[in-house]
């Protein structure tokens, strides 16, 4: 590792499992500091661990994205622990299977409670922080699912689109203070979150699933979580200091198509 985020305090949303794991190990590994902030509290902590075992610092934080006063309280106390914020990954999300007639309303509301006032929330209460170190880096975790339909995911879809729209709009806003804001869309990512639906795309059959879903891949293979969190770590340091309002597919070339 080559020490990109020395010296940087991260909060990565979402790092209790999947995509935010590896993003916590890989930015702990380059040198950050890093909030692990989950509503699963033993997931959040498993993260936390690893990160030690390896040598890095990382702490737990136990907080839902969709409760203002849980958010603004995990800011607060890890800028207290490290003493400053310089990079929020907006990452934790959930993907609610069905249509725009068989969702529910239910579903709708909770897919955009965490999938967008999340994002608000945290991006709201990091802002300051991010200004008092004198800039810093947001990186909103979107999806492909945000620029092109997929099929029984109406509400997720939707909600992806609104954090595209979101980044643009923040990126615009938050530049005079030196906060820079992009967004990944990434395709498949073999997950949790991805293993159930590729489970019930195949009727129940997870490998039938996942061959159906390949084929969609010119690049011949489904996404792994450090094809994302590379890209999120690219956007974390300074080596991205251009970039800002950037929306940036990591899909296999699937949108492509
Ligand atoms: N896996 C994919 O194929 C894929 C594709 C495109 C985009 N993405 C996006 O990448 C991100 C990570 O996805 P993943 O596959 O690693 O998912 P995952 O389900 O493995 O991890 C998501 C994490 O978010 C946490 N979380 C859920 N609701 C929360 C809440 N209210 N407050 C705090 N934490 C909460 C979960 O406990 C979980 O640890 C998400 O934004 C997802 O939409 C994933």
């Amino acid at each position: 590792m080559t020490g990109r985020l020395t010296g940087k305090v991260a909060l990565i949303t979402g790092a209790g499992s999947g995509i935010g794991r590896v993003a916590a190990e890989l930015f702990a590994a380059e040198g950050a500091a890093v909030g692990v902030l989950d509503v699963h509290g033993d997931s959040a902590e498993q993260t936390a661990a690893h990160v030690a075992a390896r040598g890095g610092r990382a702490s737990a934080i136990t907080a839902d994205v969709t409760a203002a006063a849980e958010v603004d309280g995990a800011l607060h106390r890890l800028v207290a622990e490290y003493g400053r914020l310089d990079v929020l990954v907006n990452n934790a999300a959930i993907d609610l299977q069905g249509s725009i007639t068989t969702g529910t309303e239910d579903d709708w509301d909770r897919c955009f409670a965490v999938n967008v006032k999340g994002v608000f929330l945290c991006s709201r209460a990091a802002v300051p922080h991010l200004t008092a170190a004198g800039g810093g880096s947001i990186v909103n975790h979107a999806s492909v699912a945000g620029l092109v339909g997929v099929r029984n995911l109406a509400a997720y879809c939707a909600s992806k689109g609104a954090v595209i729209s979101l980044t643009r709009a923040m990126a615009l806003d938050l530049a005079p203070a030196g906060i820079r804001v992009n967004a990944i869309c990434p395709g498949a990512v073999l997950t949790g979150m991805m293993e159930d639906l590729m489970r019930a795309r195949g009727g129940g059959d997870l490998a039938a699933g996942m061959a159906e879903t390949l084929a969609k891949y010119p690049i011949g293979r489904l996404g792994r979580p450090e094809d994302i969190a590379s890209l999120a770590l690219h956007l974390a340091g300074d080596a991205a200091s251009f970039m800002t309002g950037s929306i940036i597919t990591a899909d296999g070339g699937m949108s492509a198509q």
